[in-house]
């Protein structure tokens, strides 16, 4: 039951059929609680709207000037925070699913039910919208927590160790660039950003001294180095994060030809990411100061990358990071990629 103290609900219809618009207001004017606005066509509803706020939209999908589905996009455009209920002609149950798969709250039918019906319907609506706006509202922070969460992770490591100081956030924002260049998805590139931001995390159980020794390490030092691949994935293997980051890290130095570590994979048994990560990873450590030897440069960077294409890294990683370069140069490092 609603609170009869409540305003009354800013209804608008947008009709074309004034027949059915008449019964619309005498049907709610029965039960109450509507201020009812009335457009015939999607014109005068975008200039009603453009000066009134609607609290739920009661939509005809043949309108003069739109028809069918598309009404329902554009109206969603118009007012995007309003629910919208379909009202159609057609005693046709697919039109009504077809409109809440494209994100209408409701369906009513025209000719069926009374005013208690399209009363009930549209606080339904408002009470389902209101819902699916808090549910977005909440999954946005819990995002936002996420990348926090990982970007202190990345920052308790780059604390401890010079050499690694900047350089996650450096690789993610290339690694971003360079996947996007190559089409990936934003959601695919969020997961790209996060397992970057990550990727040395193992290296916390590395020596400081093995990571900022100047010249060759022993054997034994490298093999303790090469250990930060696996002993980062298992840190992370237990974290259901929607993306395979374990994986990224656990193969970030993997190489095409199978000359890489922790398990010398090959080519495509690599995951795409992990394929990114390795250039991105190769070409912000050459290019950077090291705190054991100055910065060699882009150009030698770029060296790298291009002489050993197809055998240590991805053709197409490659090919992107080489344009993404050529277009950014090395202000690609310090963009804030993804997130705030
Ligand atoms: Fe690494």
């Amino acid at each position: 039951m609603r609170d009869p103290n409540a305003p009354p609900i800013r209804l608008l219809m947008v009709e074309d059929n004034p027949g059915d618009a008449r019964l619309v207001r005498a049907l709610l004017a029965e039960t109450g609680g509507f201020e009812l606005s009335c457009a015939e066509t999607m014109a005068e509803a975008q200039s009603w709207l453009a000066e009134n706020a609607a609290d739920a939209v009661l939509l005809d999908l043949s309108l003069p000037d739109s028809h069918g589905l598309e009404t329902i996009d554009r109206m969603r455009g118009l007012a995007p925070m309003a629910p919208v209920v379909v009202f159609t002609g057609l005693a046709d149950e697919d039109v009504g699913v077809a409109a809440v798969k494209r994100g209408c709250q409701d369906y009513l039918v025209k000719g069926v039910g009374d005013g208690q019906l399209i009363s009930r319907t549209v606080l339904y609506a408002i009470e389902r919208k209101t819902l699916e706006v808090e549910r977005a509202q909440s999954a946005d922070r819990m995002k936002k927590v996420l990348l926090q969460t990982v970007r202190a992770m990345s920052l308790t490591l780059e604390m401890r160790d010079p050499y690694t100081a900047g350089h996650q956030r450096r690789v993610a924002n290339l690694a971003v660039a360079i996947g996007r260049t190559m089409g990936w998805s934003e959601h695919t590139l969020e997961g790209l950003q996060t397992g970057a931001l990550i990727h040395d995390l193992g290296k916390i159980n590395v020596p400081s001294d093995f990571l900022s020794r100047p010249g060759r390490l022993s054997d034994a030092a490298f093999g303790v180095v090469k250990s930060h691949a696996a002993v980062g994935a298992e840190i992370v293997d237990g974290i259901d994060f929607p993306w395979p980051v374990a994986d990224m890290i656990r193969q970030h130095h993997e190489r095409m030809d199978g000359s890489g570590y922790p398990l010398g994979l090959t080519a495509e048994s690599i995951i795409p990411e992990a394929r990114v990560l390795a250039v991105a990873d190769v070409v912000e450590a050459i290019s950077s100061h090291r705190p054991y030897r100055p910065a060699l440069g882009m150009d030698v960077a770029l060296a790298e990358i291009r002489n050993h294409c197809g055998t240590r890294y991805d053709p197409e990683a490659v090919a992107c990071c080489e344009k993404v370069i050529a277009q950014e140069g090395e202000a690609v490092f310090g963009e804030i990629a993804l997130g705030q």
